[in-house]
Parts: structure tokens; C-alpha cells; sequence
């Protein structure tokens, strides 16, 4: 007589959380999560940024009340750090499943096509992140300051300079339409992932997206060319 063994390996537990994040819906909705943190990041960065219209004594304020304000900024930084990890891993993660389950491009052409953005979501995203160490190199610690010398807390004096430089006026003004790009995409598809969807509503929302993109790329945008056209100096 057989006598059936049962097996002894406990089952692996697997939490809520991870089961979630392992989900295309999951990743779907931290990255629009994180991405509307981020975004407001950018928008409250380009409000200070413009100070720098106001000249050296207004812009330069602002910076050290920000250098000086460590109980609200360090929390804020690891913030958006963790909010740009998780949404850079799960826009990376989705789109190297996209690409295993469809390796051949459509035929076909679809109902609903994808815009120019949306085909170039992942470059205009490692783009920005890219752009980003370049950024904080530049800015904030002046290890890319090869041209002149950075003066560690002379915000104004060291965004005049860096954008006297004509190779970081054109790696800043791409990479700023880079990431106008990235984000009119963005703020159209975080309502698709949130699961908001309407016939009315959602061609609307493409287009504010839009406005909202290029908008923003244009403020920005305004930085290096006041530096240029000599609104900005020193
Ligand atoms: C013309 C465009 C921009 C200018 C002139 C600019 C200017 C600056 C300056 C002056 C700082 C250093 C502040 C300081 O240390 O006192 C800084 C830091 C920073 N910038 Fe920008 N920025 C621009 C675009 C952007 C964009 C598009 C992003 C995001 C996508 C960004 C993200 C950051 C981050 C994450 C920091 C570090 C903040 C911190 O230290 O907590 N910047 N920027």
C-alpha cells in the first residue's frame, strides 16, 4: 500500500503590496501617483526659478531660505527621491513587458494611435533623468562647472554662468523640450491609469496635457534665454 506524503514546504507568503506592484495595473497607478508628485515638483521649482527675473538679491534669497529650511526640504527631497525611483522603475518595468509581449509593431494601423509622446515615453524619460545628474552636477554641487569657478551658495552668479556656457544653453533648452514632452504625455495617461476614462472628457484632458506641456517647456525655456539676451546678469 502507497502512502501519499504530504508536502512539508510552507507556502510562500506573498503581501497585498507585492502582489500590487507586480500588476500592470499596479505599476500603472504608482506611476501616476508618483508622477503627479513629481509634477508638482517641477511646477514649484519653475515658481522659484523665476525669481531669477527679479535679479541676484531676490533669486539668491530664496535660495538660502531653501538651503536653510533643512525640516522642510530634506523631507521633500527624500520624497521626490523615492517618488522618482518608483516611478523611473515601474515606467521602465512596463515598458520592457510592453516590448516581450509585443516585440513586432503593429501592421495594422490602431483605432487609437500613439501620439509622437507617447512612442517616446522611455527615452524622454531617461532623458530626464539623465538630465537631472547633469542638473544637480551643475547647480547645486558645481562638479560640472569646467567653464568658471561655481560659488557653493551663490545661486544667481552660478545659474548666469552655467548658461553663458552656449553647450549647456543647448543640453538645457533640448532636454527642458524633452521633459515638456515627457510630461504632456504624462498628465494625459495618469487619468487612463487611474482609471478614468470618458468619450467627453478624455480628448479635453489630451489637449490641456498639451498646453500644459509646452507651457511649461516654454516658462522654463525663458531661464536660459533671459541669460542669453542679458535680462539675467550679474
Ligand atoms: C532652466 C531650467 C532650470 C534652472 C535654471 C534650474 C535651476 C536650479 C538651481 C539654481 C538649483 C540649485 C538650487 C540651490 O542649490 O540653491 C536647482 C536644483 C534642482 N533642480 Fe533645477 N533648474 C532648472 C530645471 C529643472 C528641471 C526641469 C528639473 C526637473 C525635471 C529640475 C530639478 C532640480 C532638482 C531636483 C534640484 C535639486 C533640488 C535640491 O537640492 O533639493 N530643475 N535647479
Amino acid at each position: 500500500m502507497s502512502v501519499a506524503t504530504a508536502s512539508t514546504a510552507a507556502p510562500v507568503k506573498v503581501s497585498r503590496l507585492a502582489v500590487f506592484w507586480q500588476s500592470q495595473v499596479g505599476k500603472k497607478f504608482v506611476s501616476a501617483v508618483t508622477g503627479v508628485l513629481l509634477f508638482t515638483f517641477v511646477v514649484g521649482h519653475l515658481l522659484g526659478n523665476m525669481q531669477a527675473f527679479q535679479g541676484a538679491e531676490k533669486f539668491n534669497a530664496y535660495a538660502h531660505f531653501l538651503q536653510n529650511a533643512k525640516a522642510i526640504v530634506w523631507p521633500t527631497r527624500i520624497i521626490m527621491l523615492a517618488a522618482l525611483i518608483l516611478h523611473a522603475t515601474a515606467g521602465i518595468q512596463l515598458w520592457l513587458r510592453s516590448r516581450e509581449a509585443r516585440p513586432q509593431p503593429y501592421r495594422v494601423p490602431l483605432a487609437n494611435p500613439a501620439t509622437p509622446s507617447s512612442k517616446t515615453m522611455i527615452w524622454t524619460g531617461l532623458l530626464t533623468l539623465g538630465f537631472l545628474v547633469f542638473h544637480l552636477l551643475d547647480l547645486t554641487l558645481g562638479a560640472a562647472f569646467v567653464h568658471s569657478g561655481f560659488v557653493a551658495g551663490e545661486a544667481y552668479q552660478n545659474l548666469v554662468a552655467t548658461f553663458r556656457n552656449f553647450g549647456k544653453v543647448i543640453f538645457y533648452s533640448a532636454s527642458i523640450v524633452g521633459i515638456g514632452f515627457h510630461l504632456s504625455h504624462g498628465l494625459y495617461s495618469l487619468w487612463q491609469s487611474l482609471g478614468f476614462r470618458h468619450p467627453l472628457w478624455t480628448p479635453t484632458i489630451m489637449k490641456v496635457a498639451l498646453l500644459v506641456g509646452v507651457f511649461l517647456s516654454i516658462a522654463y525655456l525663458t531661464i536660459p534665454a533671459g541669460v542669453v539676451t542679458g535680462l539675467i546678469r550679474l
